[in-house]
């Protein structure tokens, strides 16, 4: 089969590898019918990850199933099914209580896997022809006769979506609330979906990409250009002075200013300025316990300065982690099959597998225009 595979730093290609097969009577065996490039995806394209060359990409998957094993019992072929980025076992003590994005099982010695992705176990990605699904009647989420016509809306189940959702949830976004979200990437245009579901009043997104604040402005938030002066005063200035209730952290730990400098904790610590006190962050922008291609040496070591005097000052609380796809996939997804939300207004080109070169360049360059790309093996 044809896969996306990564060879090292800014260097993949799309090979003719192996195919993927059942291995365990558990798996089902998926025809990819989306696989999405993602921002965690950059993160191991620059070479700022430990993932192993040869790795095959992807974890943001959706497509058809061609074939099971004699113990799945739900998920049958023919099957338009969406798989949650992160692979759960179901029966460990994290997946039942629904914290799938930490499995105990699936990824021995570690908590947490998913598909094509560094230090998240031995799986293969789905930026491929096929793909193995270990544990199918849990992982596979089956989709409505709508499957195919929505496969734009639906392919974000695979991650982004439930991800923002997740930022959300951890920081307790309720009725009436005002919500900052720190970045207006795919992942932070997702959490402002979610915030204003969860039926947040005000809903600011920060950024200085201006393609990507004006699709901030399309889901209904208020773009806010950190180029044009500062963030935080900006939106003090919206809020009467007092700062938001809920504060969301979707850039990560290659977090820049707008001259393009990395400072990994210069959102977190203006997230700790812009929320009010007693006030709520979720953080599900990726941070690093090792970072070894970081530009000093506090960061190398996935640590940054953390204002931790005005954050205790405030009362304020922090959550944080990936995101735990399964406990919001189901939902989300009755809210797409019902039209009361369209995530895929934000998918800027589809591609062929073999144009994902160019798209993982593009993508990385973040040209104008390059917010988020589906690719159709
Ligand atoms: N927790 C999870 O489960 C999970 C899942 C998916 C993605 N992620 C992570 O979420 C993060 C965002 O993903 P994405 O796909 O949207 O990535 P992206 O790189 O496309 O978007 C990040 C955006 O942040 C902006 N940005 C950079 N520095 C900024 C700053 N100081 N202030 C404001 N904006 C700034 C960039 O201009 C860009 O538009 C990444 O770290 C990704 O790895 C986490
Ligand atoms: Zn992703
Ligand atoms: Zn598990």
């Amino acid at each position: 089969m044809r896969a996306l595979v990564y060879h090292g730093p800014k260097n993949v290609s799309v090979d003719e590898v192996p195919d993927a097969r059942i291995e365990s009577p558990t798996d089902a065996l998926v025809r990819i019918t989306t696989a999405n490039i993602c921002g965690s995806d950059l993160h191991m394209y620059e070479g700022r990850t430990d993932v192993e060359t040869g790795k095959v990409l992807g974890h943001e998957n959706m497509g058809e199933v061609v074939a099971v094993g004699d113990a799945v019992v739900k998920v049958r072929v023919g099957d338009m099914v969406v798989l949650p980025f992160n692979i759960g076992c179901g029966f460990c003590k994290n997946c039942e209580s629904g914290k799938t994005g930490f499995c105990l099982t699936a990824n021995p010695g570690s908590a947490g896997a998913a598909y094509g992705y560094a230090d998240m176990g031995p799986y293969s990605g789905g930026q491929a022809e096929l793909l193995r699904v270990p544990w199918a009647d849990w992982n596979a989420l089956v989709l409505p006769d709508d499957a195919r016509e929505k496969q734009r809306d639906y392919t974000m189940l695979s991650d982004i979506l439930p991800t923002g959702y997740h930022g959300t949830e951890l920081a307790k976004v309720g009725t009436g609330d005002s919500v900052v979200v720190y970045g207006a990437g795919p992942v932070g245009l997702m959490a402002a979906i979610s915030a204003k579901v969860r039926g947040a009043a005000e809903v600011y997104v920060i950024d200085h990409q201006p393609d990507r604040l004006k699709l901030a402005e399309t889901v209904g938030a208020t773009p806010i250009d950190d180029s044009a002066g500062d963030a935080v005063q900006q939106v003090l200035d919206l809020t009467r002075g007092e700062g938001v209730d809920a504060g969301v952290e979707a850039v990560g730990y290659q977090a820049h200013d707008h001259d393009g400098a990395e400072k990994p904790g210069i959102t977190i610590n203006s997230l700790i300025q812009v929320v009010r006190p007693t006030g709520r962050i979720g953080v599900i922008g990726v941070f690093v316990p090792e970072d070894p291609n970081a530009e000093d040496d506090l960061a190398k070591k996935g640590r940054f300065a953390f204002d931790f005097g005005t954050f205790f000052f405030k009362g304020q609380s922090m959550a944080t982690g990936q995101a735990n796809v399964k406990q919001y996939n189901r939902g989300l997804r009755n809210l797409i099959h019902r039209d009361a939300i369209h995530p895929g207004v934000i998918v800027s080109q589809e591609l062929n597998l073999d144009e994902a070169v160019e798209g993982y360049k593009n993508f990385d360059a973040r040209l104008d225009g390059w917010t988020k790309v589906l690719l159709h093996p």
